[in-house]
């Protein structure tokens, strides 16, 4: 690495392979994060350890792990700008995650939001690895020692309480670990289902018909605009109103988002046309918009070289930055060394 990018304060996310990205990720995310490289050095990873908590189908999972980081790179995540890789290939988050187990305390484990809404949904399979959790992501953070972790609101209880564990540990042993900050990312267009626009598109919704997925062929993409649901106002033109209009509203947020034209825009532009012409063109342009996305990581998915050099070099680099943190705990908690 060379010395500009170790000035740049650091950044780190993990994303964990259990759905498939969907325009929403797309618009709302990813979109934005080839630009991030420019001011920070990005750590991104596949939270493959994660995803164990709850049960797979194993070729699933190990499917959509490349799948997921081929997406990454076909939405424009340079892997030479950024870190990309997947989380079980550097084997110092599942130790770190074992010592931070040893520093996190029942009562705050049991508080966990997440936790509880979880074992009230598989409450057959309410295991060790889903209790501690927060303790493996706070190893998955501090091992990069990164400036901020940009999380959404479901996951701001887990860096608070990697805060509280970090602290816990720099006052026992002494300056150990860089204390992260929450990072609000700017969030790009807040995409919602276009069967139910009242709640936000989902990553793991299995039916599939409001979501639109960054793999969907065309015609699928096509089927499910002309499908989706407007407004049974009696107007019928296109106007943007999210209380009144929620699915209209939503096309029209996609349609900006996509074209980078405004809401008067599109307003002039589908003037006196009804919703028959409007969800067709939104359709046809989120189709223009993921094509080359979907053949790019195709592309990548087909170049069994290209993937695998993809995942040990950012594995790594990762490495190389997670032992050295590894091996400083390792030390002051009273490890012999190896
Ligand atoms: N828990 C996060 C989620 O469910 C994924 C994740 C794992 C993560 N480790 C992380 C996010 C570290 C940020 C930093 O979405």
């Amino acid at each position: 690495m060379d010395n500009t990018t170790e000035k740049k304060k650091i950044m780190l996310s993990g994303i964990k392979p259990t759905g498939d990205l969907t325009l929403g990720s797309y618009l709302g995310a990813i979109k934005n994060w080839a630009e991030r490289a420019e001011q920070f050095d990005c750590y991104y990873f596949m939270a493959d350890l994660h995803a164990l908590t709850t049960r797979n189908d194993p070729a699933l999972l190990r499917r959509r792990t490349l799948e997921q980081l081929a997406q990454y790179v076909a939405c424009g995540l340079d892997p030479q700008k950024n870190t990309l890789f997947i989380q079980s290939h550097v084997p110092a988050h599942a130790e770190l995650g074992w010592i931070l187990n040893c520093y996190t305390m029942f009562g705050e484990l049991s508080r966990m939001t997440q936790f509880k809404d979880k074992s009230a949904k598989n409450a057959d399979n309410i295991n060790g690895g889903l209790f501690t959790y927060p303790s493996l992501m706070a190893a998955d953070i501090l091992l990069y020692q990164p400036d901020f972790v940009p999380v959404g609101d479901d996951q701001k209880q887990h860096v608070e309480l990697t805060r509280d564990i970090a602290n816990r540990f720099n006052n026992l042993y002494g300056e150990t670990f860089r204390m992260p900050e929450p990072f609000i990312p700017k969030v790009g267009a807040r995409v919602m289902d276009l069967l139910n626009p009242h709640s936000k598109m989902s990553k793991s919704d299995e039916v599939g018909n409001g979501r639109v997925c960054l793999m969907d062929a065309p015609e699928d993409i096509m089927r499910k605009f002309k499908r989706a649901v407007t407004d049974s106002d009696s107007e019928r033109c296109v106007r943007y109103a999210p209380e009144e209009k929620p699915g209209v509203a939503n096309l029209m947020s996609i349609y900006a988002a996509v074209t980078g034209k405004s809401f008067a825009e599109i307003e002039a532009e589908f003037e006196g046309q009804g919703y028959g012409v409007f969800k067709p063109t939104v359709g046809e342009a989120v189709v223009e918009t993921l094509r080359p996305i979907r053949e790019e990581a195709t592309r990548i998915m087909k170049d069994k070289a290209y993937l695998e050099n993809l995942c040990r070099e950012g594995a790594e680099r990762a490495s190389y930055i997670a032992n050295k943190t590894l091996r400083k705990v390792y030390k002051k908690v009273g490890l012999v060394a190896r």
